[in-house]
């Protein structure tokens, strides 16, 4: 969604600030334009349509001026079309006022009515307007507290940065529900929807809350909540390298981290496994908890929801504890029966999943208890739960998630364990799960050597134009996303069903134009989804099977099989991942689109 980016201090060149919202074109946008003030404080803007680049060009005369304060921003529309005129800054009527705003602002039309009623002319469409016409409005000489006076009266979710052509060397930033960073080093201070553009410039960053303001200039920052009195925070170390956020040789983001999935998943396992037991020292304080609770409900959307399903499966194998599985824009909206014996595992590879957060500050508000599974240190969703699990992807830059996926199972196996042995004593069987989970990166690392046999495959395929996944048991939420990773970056029409629905409706529209691709393990289920995969053999449809290494028999109904290394039955979904990543990745890659920038797409969704 929206990316907010500022910078102020000294020297400050126009090209670097672009350069800076370059680091959050993954987050997903239509426009992008940047305001600023010049040597003799006027303000100038520019924006434009499209991508940055596009930007660039048509300001490559003025990329290498100098300026002591900027804001940029990417839109990702919400109202009215992406056009130049939409897109961000907005300015107010004295041509002074600049603001970048990431979120929605739900009474924007009484607010512009009222405005427009006091003499503001409004140019854009867009909610964000009303912002800077109010602070227009307030404005007493006092760019803080105009913006402080302002944002009272807003309802909704903002991000904001605001300056002002009379006072040069400031900026002001607010927040309510939607993510804001700030940091600062001696040169500059600066402001960004997440840690990735301040990375070049430092580790050691501040993560706003809602009901803050802060005001940021040259090497310092002071941050003050609604009432006007200062608020004191911790810096959070942030151990991300620059590197990270880079494509590193490889053509995109996605592909190189499909290959980083090892190495995640050695980061994801470390030091949480010793002597064959498992432990995540984060919940050493809710171990009472995690006795105590009589329920379990993962909140989740879309691949962070397919690992909370294998984590159901998983759980439920293993145990007699119930795990309900619900997407988070369902949950949120359901007559919940959550109560102090619930715990709600929220799982979000962001933390900053609007739909998700609003899920759980419902179920907290219950009484329920929190835990958070997440990559992003200091996310809204970690400062909100009871406890945060961190996966230690690092930074995923990609639209579609992949290596946060694979880390997200690894961390959803151990917790299953973790919380299983708590209520009920550790379990033999348990012993070699957990040594087949210690040789999980070696293994995926083995299965990634062979990518070229899905680029082969993916040649065969990628012309059609339907797909339908199938699956049984813990080969359903792999099927589920295998065709959400297909459908997201190659635009295919790609289903998912539970191997057994396909002859209660979906057989319908199986032909030789229909291909399946069967999740085929051979697990308990086997011969229960080989009927299924030859019911679909029957009516012509292509069928590519993802099946367990050495399994000729796969090879006698299927055109193409994939396979992967024999583990455990209810680690299938681990070691298969990669494979329906890579398989969408070349797909996408041979259409000639771009998996890493998905149309209609953003990264951290964080509107409802
Ligand atoms: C996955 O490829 C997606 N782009 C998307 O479904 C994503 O998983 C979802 O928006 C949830 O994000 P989160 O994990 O950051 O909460």
């Amino acid at each position: 969604m929206c990316g907010i980016v500022g910078m102020v201090g000294a020297d400050v060149k126009i090209g670097e600030v672009l350069d800076a919202l370059k680091k959050l074109e993954y987050r997903g946008y239509d426009s992008a334009g940047i305001a600023y003030l010049s040597a003799h404080n006027t303000l100038n803007y520019h924006k434009k349509k499209g991508r940055i680049d596009e930007l660039l060009d048509l300001m490559q005369e003025t990329l290498k001026e100098k300026t002591q304060v900027a804001i940029a921003h990417t839109r990702w529309a919400t109202h009215g079309e992406p056009n130049d005129v939409n897109a961000h800054p907005h300015i107010d009527c004295t041509n002074k006022i600049a603001v970048v705003h990431n979120g929605i602002i739900e009474n924007y039309s009484d607010l512009r009515e009222r405005l427009i009623a006091r003499g503001h002319v409004f140019v854009s469409e867009t909610d964000t307007e009303v912002i800077a016409h109010l602070i227009e409005d307030n404005y007493r000489g006092d760019l803080l507290e105009a913006v402080r006076r302002s944002i009272v009266q807003l309802d909704g979710a903002y991000a904001v940065g605001v300056i002002h052509a009379d006072e040069p060397r400031r900026i002001v930033v607010a927040r309510k529900g939607s993510p804001l960073v700030i940091g600062k080093n001696e040169r500059v201070s600066m402001l960004a929807s997440d840690v990735t553009p301040l990375l070049s410039y430092t580790r050691n960053v501040i993560f706003l809350e809602d009901g803050e303001l802060a005001v940021l200039e040259k090497g310092r920052y002071r941050i003050f909540d609604l009432q006007g009195n200062d608020v004191v925070k911790t810096t959070v170390h942030i151990d991300w390298k620059e590197a990270d956020a880079e494509k590193g040789g490889y053509k995109h983001y996605m592909l190189k981290e499909i290959m980083e999935e090892p190495e995640a998943l050695r980061k994801a396992l470390a030091d949480r496994i010793k002597e064959d037991r498992v432990y995540f020292e984060e919940l050493e304080k809710f171990k009472k908890t995690l006795r105590e609770v009589n329920r379990i409900m993962v909140v989740a959307c879309g691949t962070s929801y397919h690992a909370g399903l294998v984590f159901k499966y998983f759980v439920e194998w293993l145990s007699d504890l119930d795990v309900e599985v619900d997407v988070a824009s369902e949950f949120r909206y359901r007559n919940l029966h959550v109560n102090e014996r619930t715990l709600i595992l929220a799982i979000s590879q962001s933390g900053e999943t609007a739909d998700t957060l609003q899920g759980v500050r419902l179920a907290k508000r219950k009484e329920g208890k929190v835990i958070a599974v997440c990559n992003v240190v200091g996310s809204t969703l970690t400062r909100e739960s009871d406890a945060a699990v961190y996966i230690r992807s690092g930074p995923e830059i990609g639209v579609a998630a992949t290596k946060t996926y694979t880390s997200q199972l690894a961390v959803l196996y151990l917790l299953g364990l973790y919380i299983i042995s708590e209520r009920y004593g550790w379990n033999k069987e348990f012993g070699e799960l957990i040594y087949q989970m210690r040789n999980m990166p070696e293994v995926i690392e083995g299965t990634l050597a062979h990518s070229n046999q899905l680029r082969e495959v993916a040649t065969r395929y990628k012309d059609y134009l339907h797909f339908m996944y199938i699956g049984r048991g813990m080969s359903v939420p792999t099927a589920m996303e295998g065709a959400l990773k297909l459908k997201e970056i190659s635009y295919i029409n790609a289903t998912a069903y539970q191997a057994g629905e396909l002859k209660h409706g979906p057989i319908a529209l199986l032909d030789e134009q229909f291909p399946v691709f069967a999740i085929i393990p051979r697990d308990r289920l086997f011969y229960k989804t080989k009927s299924n995969v030859i019911e679909a053999v029957a009516r012509n449809a292509p069928v590519i099977s993802l099946a367990t290494e050495r399994d000729e028999e796969v090879g006698e109904f299927s055109k193409d099989v994939i396979y992967v290394p024999k583990v455990n039955d209810l680690l299938y979904p681990l070691v298969m991942a990669p494979y329906i990543q890579l398989f969408a990745y070349h797909v996408s890659d041979l259409k000639g689109l771009d998996p890493d920038k998905p149309r209609n797409l953003a990264k951290s969704v964080t509107v409802e």
